[in-house]
This record gives structure tokens, sequence and C-alpha cells, in this order.
């Protein structure tokens, strides 16, 4: 096949060049933003007068038809042609015949493609928002559920401090609202029109390109040509943005496969978002939040691959560049998939309660508060620390919790014990107690929520 910049060359590329260069295969799906950004380059040459107002009509309704025709499956994709922005050219001036023709003037592929990435990438941010929206809402009105159901929190992963299931979920809101935020910025800082840079150099003919990114509904124009081609800094951000949003849906992940173990049994996912075994019967597995935590990697790696490859690139474009479309639409297709399986999951997982009550009983998570409670009667905390250890050796010594000892057993140790020591050490006080702002009280939790719903909705104001 004649590439359309056929005229320097003597030779057809050898076919395996030609398979090895084309990016058809994967920038195809941007077929909608290279025909909404042609559109609006041919409305601008037209009102320019850089081509005639009849040819620029002509244009756009040619462009109108072949999406159409894409939409409705009668134009396919030919998988020889270069990239998407050729097949286009080249089917509207099979159309048009020399009006299509016209459609590049006072344009380059570099700018084209750096415009369709933006505009597609804009639209697949607005997707991956409304998915975590709905994940924050599906982790509100868990944690609403869930206010006053007692857990251990833990570090090193070991029983800690007792706190609510509610004000576990909402540590994962408060990660995802800042995702939301990252979004937001990454999406206003890349939709800025680069259309016009052209090759690298800009253009002597007249354009205007705030009115193709007043048409696209784009922020204002690039302010340098060499960078409105070189740059992909939207898409490092975006993908480091994802990259963290996945590295908190991991995290979570990694929480609900423990919490599906024996070993805890705080939750039980529906039969319909787990797996079984082939050879164990008795298996149920927590596959697809594996999954979510294997994809976590990827996209990781897709961030890597995108920093990597512009590491050492010199001004301007290089043909290195092609290869950020595959990096940067794995990480989005990813996240979609990642995101939209595990909202369903979440909403659907039963919560067992008992047990996670039951685990808050041992483990001495009431400790901290023991000693608080001497403070509280005017001992320095050093020293109540000290006395509340010795306390939890000596149940440990005699297999007990702190709420079956004895009153004698803590009066040995100070006199400041007496009998309001069990009220205060209960694991309902333990929760209800810890109401600082931002603690796991069932009062903080449901303000918690309520601060998280007007954020989302500021987030989605902007
Ligand atoms: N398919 C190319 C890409 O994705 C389009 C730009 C090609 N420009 C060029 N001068 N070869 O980057």
């Amino acid at each position: 096949m004649a590439m359309m910049w056929a005229g320097r060359f003597s030779k057809e590329v050898d076919s395996k060049v030609n398979a090895f260069n084309s990016s058809i295969a994967f920038d195809a799906r941007m077929y909608r933003q290279d025909i909404a950004g042609s559109i609006a380059h041919a409305t601008m040459l037209g009102e320019q007068g850089i081509i005639s107002m009849s040819d620029s009509l002509e244009l756009v309704g040619g462009l109108k038809e072949i999406l159409a025709d894409i939409e409705n499956g009668t134009l396919q994709f030919d998988p020889n042609a270069e990239d998407i922005h050729m097949f286009i050219e080249a089917e509207l001036t099979k159309r048009l015949g020399d009006v299509g023709k016209r459609l590049h003037t006072s344009r380059s592929r570099n700018d084209q493609v750096a415009l369709d990435i933006r505009l597609y990438l804009r639209d697949e941010i607005g997707e991956i928002k409304s998915l975590i929206k709905q994940l924050i809402e599906t982790l509100c009105k868990l944690a609403e559920e869930h206010s006053e159901t007692i857990m251990p929190g833990y570090t090193h992963l070991q029983r800690a401090q007792p706190i609510t299931f509610g004000h576990h979920l909402m540590a994962y809101a408060a990660m995802l609202l800042r995702d939301l935020d990252r979004l937001n910025d990454t999406a206003r800082r890349m939709n800025v029109n680069p259309l016009g840079s052209c090759a690298l150099a800009g253009t002597t003919y007249n354009i205007d390109r705030f009115r193709t990114a007043s048409l696209l509904e784009m922020d204002g124009a690039m302010a340098n040509s060499l960078d409105g081609v070189s740059d992909r800094d939207f898409c490092i951000e975006l993908a480091s943005a994802l990259a963290l949003c996945m590295t908190h849906l991991s995290r979570f992940s990694e929480e609900i496969i423990m919490w599906c173990s024996w070993e805890f049994k705080f939750i039980e996912l529906d039969d319909a978002f787990s797996t079984g075994s082939s050879i164990m019967p008795q298996k149920k597995n927590p596959d697809i939040t594996e999954l979510i935590r294997g994809k976590t990697a990827r996209v990781i790696g897709d961030n890597v691959t995108l920093l990597t490859m512009m590491k050492g690139l010199p001004l301007a474009y290089n043909k290195d560049m092609q290869e950020d479309k595959e990096a940067i639409f794995d990480a989005v297709d990813n996240i979609k998939l990642c995101l939209s399986t595990f909202i369903p999951m979440l909403d659907t997982m039963k919560v067992l309660k008992e047990n996670m009550r039951a685990a808050a009983a041992r483990g001495f998570i009431n400790a901290t508060d023991c000693a608080d409670y001497l403070v509280k009667k005017g001992m320095p905390f050093r020293t109540a620390y000290k006395i509340t250890g010795g306390l939890v050796a000596y149940c440990i010594a005699n297999n007990t919790t702190l709420e079956e000892l004895p009153l004698e057993c803590y009066q040995e140790q100070s006199e400041l014990f007496s009998e309001d020591v069990y009220e205060a050490i209960s694991l309902d006080t333990c929760v209800k107690e810890r109401k600082s702002y931002g603690g796991p009280s069932p009062e903080s939790v449901l303000s918690q929520i309520n601060l998280t719903k007007k954020k989302l909705e500021e987030l989605f104001n902007v």
C-alpha cells in the first residue's frame, strides 16, 4: 500500500516494517476524538479563510459521515493503515477527492496525536471518576450500617486498639477522595490544546488555536509548540494517579483476602464474587481481590514505562512516544475493570460482626484504655503504662483478660483502681469514647460520612 507520505520515497515500505510501525491496532480506539479534532480544525481553517468555507463544510460533513459509518459498523478499520489519523484522512480523501486533501493544511500528526490522546483521556478520566464516586458511596453506605460494629484495629498486623468497621472503611473513602482530587488536577492540566503546534514549529498560516480550543472545550492553547507536540506529562501524571489509586485498591484487597480466611473470618464474599478450586471441593477463593492486587503491579509498571520512555527523549516528537498509548490505555482499562468488579463485590459481601467482636475481645486491645483510666485519675501516663503492662503480663500468665481480672488484682497494683474500671475498659466504652476528631466512635464515623459526601459533591463541581 502506498503511504500518504510516499512522495519522497522510491520504494514501498517493507511489510515487516509496516506492521512494526503501525499503531492502528491500538490507536483506532481514539477515532471519535480524532474526528472531533479534525472537525474543529476544518472549521477553524474555513473561518480563518485558509480554506474556502464550502471546502470546510464539505470536510466537516465527510468527517461526520465517517464517524457514523464507523459507529454503525459499515466502515471497518484497515489493519494495514499506519495509524488512526492516516486511516481517517485517507478515507476522507477517498470520499471527497481533492477536498479531503486540504484537511491536513497547517497540521501534523504530531499535534494531532497529542490532541487525540488528551481528548481521549479526558473522557476516560470522567468514567474513572464516576466509578470511584460509586465506590465511595458504597463505602459510606456500609460504614453507616457498621458505625457501631466493633473490630480490632491493627498495627504490625497485631491487634492494637478497638475501632469500628465503619471507621476502617472510611479510611479507604478518604484515600479515594484524594484520588479524585488528583484526577481533577490531572484533567485540568491535560485539557489544554496542542493543535496548531503542527510538526514542531507552528505554522505560517494565520491559524486560531484558541478557536479550536474552544470548539473542543479545552482551556486555552499550549504556549510553546515544541512542548505542544512533545509533552506527555499528562500521561505520566494520569498513570501515576491511577497507580496510586490501584495501590489503595490493592491494600484494601489484601485486607479482604485476609478477612475471608478461616484465620480471620471477618467477612464472607458472595458466591457470585468468589471462585472455587478444581481439586479442593471445600475452597472458596477471593480471586477478584487477588487479581486486583496483581493488576496493581501492571498499572505501576505502566507508569514506569511512561517515565522511562520519556527520560531520554530530545525535543520534539520522537516515534518512541507512540508507545505511550498502550501503556496509558492499559492502566485506564485495568482500573476500570477493577473498580467495576470491586464495587458490587463489596456491596454484596457479608460482614460477620460477631467474629470481629470476638477478635476484638482478645488481644488486650483495651490496655491503652486501662492506662488512660489511671491517667484520668491523676497518674502520669508512663507510670500508668507500666502498671498496665504488668497487669497484661499477669493476665497472659493466668490465661485471663483485663475484663475478667478481679478488682483485688487491680488494686494490688494501684489504689486508684475501683469498680468503674470495668466500665472504662469495656469494648463499647473504648470505642464510644474515642470521639476525637477523625476517631472511630460511631458519632465520629457518621460525621466522616457526612464530610465525605460533601467533599464528593465539591469534587464533582469543579
Ligand atoms: N502513530 C503516531 C503516534 O502514535 C502518530 C504520530 C506520528 N508522527 C510521525 N511524525 N511519525 O505517535
